[in-house]
């Protein structure tokens, strides 16, 4: 039976077990999916086990996306622009490390139809999941990207890898068409962001990288001044969605029975 984990510290929260051991059982592969918490000190030895063939893939998640990176053979481009890998596989006797996170962002603002190309986007937050969201929308053609963060040092190590971003002090709200929380702010159902987005006007996009809760505080507000709002769940189910691909070379389903897995 073959063997897959997703990787994280910590993991008990993590919905990729449900969704990955539906679609192995919808598609019926010999297979099993699980969660693992661990800490750096044991990712060396993780890793041989993908290259002895004990484990087939890994999925990585907080906080392990970059430090994952010194263990692998092989790096996928997008991983490489990104530093940051959530998908692991062997590949002629090579350890590869890919990052669907940028397809996942990508296939989930397509499916709101929503369009990036000329738009104004406006990112809080620097940790993990960022790089990815930078880079898939410099490919959607977004004509600007904002990036605010509280700790600014974190913000300005971005633009080392991505130069043509804009640095904004947190606390100040710019123009901007598209705004996405990528903060861990809003993972507490109390938990509110301190910006001022009374003056920002109607009709953007108010995205939270959040999926659970469903409706963040974040979202509520921009519900409520009259904005077009989503949350992560398609992202990250389209993430999962191209892991799957790669592992098993099979596009699974996704349909209001995969969909509730989440709730
Ligand atoms: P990591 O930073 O380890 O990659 P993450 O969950 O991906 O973890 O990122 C957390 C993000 O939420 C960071 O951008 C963090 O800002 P700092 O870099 O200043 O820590 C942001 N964040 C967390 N709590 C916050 C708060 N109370 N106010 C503002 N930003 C916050």
């Amino acid at each position: 039976m073959k063997k897959y984990l997703v990787i994280g510290n910590p993991i008990d929260h993590s919905l990729s077990p449900v969704l990955h051991n539906c679609w192995i059982k919808q598609n019926l592969i010999h297979a099993i999916y699980e969660k693992k918490k661990l800490n750096s000190k044991d990712l060396e030895n993780l890793i041989l086990d993908v290259k002895k063939g004990k484990i087939n893939g890994l999925n990585v998640t907080v906080p392990f996306k970059n430090v994952i990176i010194e263990y692998l053979d092989e790096l996928s481009n997008e991983a490489k622009k990104t530093q940051s890998v959530n998908t692991i596989y062997l590949k002629d006797k090579k350890i590869v490390g890919h990052n669907t996170d940028i397809e996942g962002f990508e296939n989930a603002i397509q499916s709101i139809n929503f369009n990036f190309k000329g738009k104004k986007v406006f990112i809080l937050g620097a940790g993990g999941v960022v790089p990815s969201i930078i880079y898939a929308s410099i490919k959607m053609e977004a004509a600007k990207i904002m990036i605010s963060n509280r700790t600014k040092k974190k913000a300005e190590g971005l633009k080392f890898f991505f130069n043509n971003i804009e640095l904004v002090n947190w606390g100040e709200v710019p123009d901007f068409d598209v705004i996405i929380n990528a903060t861990s702010l809003g993972l507490k159902k109390d938990d509110k962001i301190n910006l001022d987005f009374t003056k920002v006007g109607k009709n953007k996009l108010f995205y939270d990288v959040i999926y659970n809760p469903g409706e963040t505080n974040f979202l509520k507000l921009g519900k409520k001044l009259g904005n077009k709002c989503e949350n992560g769940k398609l992202m990250f189910v389209y993430q999962a969605f191209s892991a799957f691909k790669l592992w098993h070379g099979i596009d699974p389903l996704i349909n209001d029975e995969t969909m509730k897995l989440l709730d």
